[in-house]
């Protein structure tokens, strides 16, 4: 397959992302759908919807689910990545067919865009709702993005913006191997390596405020946020464990030099089916942690 993406400004390969962006989607379904069925209540008919940065799919499933209910409208997915736009889209075209009383048309549409520097208002019809979930903090000025973002919408319209919440928690504090804390510091090479990546993205503005304040001065008003726990008790089934495991091995990837040869030594055995701590035959693994919503309307 011929494929186009568009630039994303950091080093990350969003395509090979996909199958662990799949397993999160599948986790945070349940929240999905009720984060969904709330940003679209007040919605007007046959509404506009853009899902941008929509990677595998998860919200625009849930959104195009949300429409259907509510007598239809348009999706329109943005990413700068074709293969996750391809996933969202097959998954929001079959959340869209779902059998529900009214059967009513939800179009789906993509656009393949990179938002840290187009004009999407020149390429989009207006919207009444757009939802940007952990896309905004990949770009160089956060602030001129939410503003871009903000001059899509239609008079009345909704931006929601998903960014930080509560750190992802999979282990208990002591995994039987190695010091415990071990995730948290993993976590918290995680946020060193985040900081250096936004430092090295050119031309990266710093944005030394909240979101809401970033809402407010891009001419938004009825600013304000929410959260949503995503909580899988211990004991996890086992795509909770896939989770933890692909997380352990991508925050071990991410974090390199920055942990100790004594905590690396302790993340191999986690992901080693042959040592007794090994992650997939535990039954103490779980995963906990909370989104931040913040949301804003065009007067
Ligand atoms: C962390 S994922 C978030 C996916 C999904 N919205 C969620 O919350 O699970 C970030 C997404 O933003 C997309 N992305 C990154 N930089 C982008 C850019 N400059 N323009 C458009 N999309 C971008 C990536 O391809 C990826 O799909």
């Amino acid at each position: 397959m011929f494929v186009v993406s568009a630039h994303t400004h950091d080093d990350i390969d969003w395509a090979a992302r996909l199958s662990a962006m799949r397993r999160l989607d599948l986790l945070e379904r349940e929240c999905l759908a009720s984060v969904a069925a709330r940003i679209t209540e007040h919605l007007p008919d046959s509404a506009t919807v853009i899902d941008v940065g929509c990677g595998a799919g998860g919200m625009s499933a849930a959104l195009a689910a949300a429409l259907r209910r509510r007598g239809g409208g348009t999706l329109i997915l943005v990413d700068a990545v074709d293969e996750l736009l391809a996933a969202a889209s097959e998954a929001a075209v079959a959340a869209a067919a779902m059998p529900t009383p009214t059967a009513a048309e939800v179009r789906v549409e993509t656009v393949v865009a990179d938002v840290g520097t187009v004009d999407l208002h020149e390429m989009v019809p207006p919207a009444d709702l757009i939802w940007a979930s952990a896309v905004v903090h990949h770009l160089p000025d956060q602030q001129a993005a939410i503003a871009r973002l903000a001059r899509v919408l239609r008079a009345g319209g909704r931006l929601a913006v998903a960014e930080g919440g509560l750190e992802t928690r999979c282990l208990p504090w002591d995994v039987g191997v190695g010091e415990p804390g071990l995730e948290q510091r993993l976590n918290a090479a995680r946020n060193d390596w985040f900081a250096e990546l936004r430092a090295t993205i050119p031309d990266a503005v710093p944005m030394p405020y909240g979101w809401t304040t970033a809402l407010d001065r891009a001419g938004l008003t009825e600013t304000g946020s929410f959260s949503y726990l995503i909580d899988h008790p211990a004991p996890g089934d086992s795509t909770v464990r896939d989770f933890a495991a692909e997380r352990l091995a991508w925050l071990a990837e991410v974090t390199g030099e920055r942990i100790s040869d004594l905590d690396r030594a302790a993340v191999r055995r986690l992901l080693d089916p042959g040592w007794p701590e090994y992650l997939g035959a535990r039954d103490d693994v779980f995963l906990l942690f909370a989104r931040t919503v913040h949301h804003g309307r065009l007067p």
